[in-house]
């Protein structure tokens, strides 16, 4: 064996078409200590390399490529400095990791985000509801980079986001109610989960191997002109970490994402704040996910009560009617207690109204998520609010009880998951 072909410290793969046998150095100044990487691809690009990973670390190392050698073989080696490794030289740095472009809403923003998804990248934009991230519904590799992005759970389906209701009808099968619902409702904050048309284009990665698809049409000029410009379905999980808080501004998506994926369409602030509601049009419509359309506004449409998912589905992590049920899901890093009456030393309070709780007066933080009690605004605040509380590293953070009534359903229950302890 030539010294060329020994295994190097921080090798990740060498010749035309390198393996992907792969070490990393640990962050910071001499790390020494070397752990596997997962989920690279590697593209060749002329006879450089380039690494596209999900692992957070990477995108701040370098990729050294190193010239071929008497066996006409490059060689590739992840690090945060150059590799010391005898018998290479001539180290190239090649760039490493996903640079995640940030552009303004706009027309070039939605080109270049219609271009990035046809391209199989992921793109994060703005809808009513919360930011999402976007791949084409199409393209499987695409998912499972979003997938990997996300960090979330493969079973875990994903909503299909279109333009218009003739886009919808490709996708699912809508019976009277269904498109009722739809006629009503959309573009707005409402998911219909219908059976899946034959020939449907939603890749079957997304729908997690089901035989019904997830359906919405934001309510917003960004994710709108987006889809029409790209003019196939996304699929979009909201922009965040898998179980982090649902991103509402920009900034979330980017401190979570950041690297991860390959650009961010900044539309301000969503108004909504909640995710969407989810309805499964099944014999009897069933509220699967409260959201930001009330269930009294969907009740009315319908003249009948939505039917609620047993108990039994509800708790089956392992087959979850909707994943989004997941007792866990949406987590905030302090400790979250519910219906406070008081603040303990030490806590941050999220408030809701115009009373004043014992001990606030000591609280590490306070945000009043609607000082007149609006749950509309409430809702909007949620996510916002939860993530600048945590942001202090309150030993808890305790929460103001909140109605039952409205968007006050969605705001309980994603509080509701953030309370779970992990
Ligand atoms: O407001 C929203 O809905 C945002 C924005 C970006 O549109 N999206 C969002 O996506 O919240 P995500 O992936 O975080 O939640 C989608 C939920 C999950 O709970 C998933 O289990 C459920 O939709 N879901 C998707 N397809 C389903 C299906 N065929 N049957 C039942 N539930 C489904
Ligand atoms: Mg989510």
């Amino acid at each position: 064996m030539s010294p060329q072909q020994a295994a190097l410290p921080g090798q990740i793969g060498r010749g035309p078409d390198p393996e992907i046998v792969a070490e990393r150095r640990s962050r910071g100044a001499g790390g020494r200590s070397a752990k596997p990487l997962e989920n690279v691809d590697f593209w060749k690009n002329g006879r450089s390399g380039r690494i596209r990973t999900c692992d957070p670390c990477v995108p701040n190392a370098v990729l050294y490529r190193a010239e071929p050698h008497s066996d006409k073989k490059a060689a590739y080696s992840v690090g945060f400095g150059a590799p010391q490794a005898a018998g290479m030289r001539n180290f190239v740095p090649v760039k490493t990791g996903l640079e995640t472009l940030i552009l303004p809403a706009g027309a070039a923003g939605a080109e270049a985000a219609a271009r990035t998804l046809a391209a199989g990248g992921l793109v994060a934009f703005p809808t009513e509801t919360v930011y999402g991230l976007g791949a084409d519904a199409a393209n499987a590799a695409a998912i499972a980079h979003l997938y990997a992005a996300k960090g979330r759970p493969a079973f875990n389906p994903l909503i299909a986001h279109v333009a218009d209701i003739a886009a919808a009808r490709r996708i699912g099968r809508f019976d009277a109610r269904a498109l009722k619902l739809a006629e009503a409702f959309w573009p707005g904050p409402l998911t219909l989960v219908v059976p899946k048309t034959e020939g449907c284009p939603v890749a079957d990665l997304a729908t997690a191997g089901l035989d019904t698809v997830a359906i919405r049409i934001p309510a917003h000029p960004v994710a709108e002109a987006i889809l029409r410009a790209f003019g196939g379905a996304v699929v979009a999980p909201s922009a965040n970490i898998s179980g982090h808080v649902s991103p509402t501004l920009a900034a979330h998506v980017e401190s979570d994402l950041s690297g991860r994926i390959d650009l961010i369409v900044d539309g301000g602030p969503v108004t909504v704040g909640v995710e969407s509601t989810i309805v499964g049009c099944f014999d009897a419509p069933m509220l699967l996910r409260p959201g930001g359309l009330s269930r009294e506004r969907i009740e009315a449409v319908l003249g009948a009560p939505l039917a609620r998912p047993t108990v039994e589905a509800e708790s089956d992590d392992s087959q979850p009617l909707a994943p989004g049920m997941l007792a866990s899901h949406y987590a905030p890093r302090a400790h979250v207690r519910l219906r406070a009456q008081d603040v303990a030393p030490g806590e941050a309070l999220l408030a809701f109204g115009s009373e004043r709780l014992p001990g606030v007066d000591a609280a590490v933080a306070v945000m009043n998520l609607s000082p007149t009690g609006d749950l509309d605004e409430a809702a909007a605040n949620l996510f916002g609010y939860l993530r600048s509380l945590d942001a202090k590293s309150p030993r808890a953070i305790a929460v103001m009880a909140i109605p039952e009534e409205g968007l006050g359903e969605a705001i309980n229950d994603r509080l509701r998951r953030a309370a779970v302890a992990r």
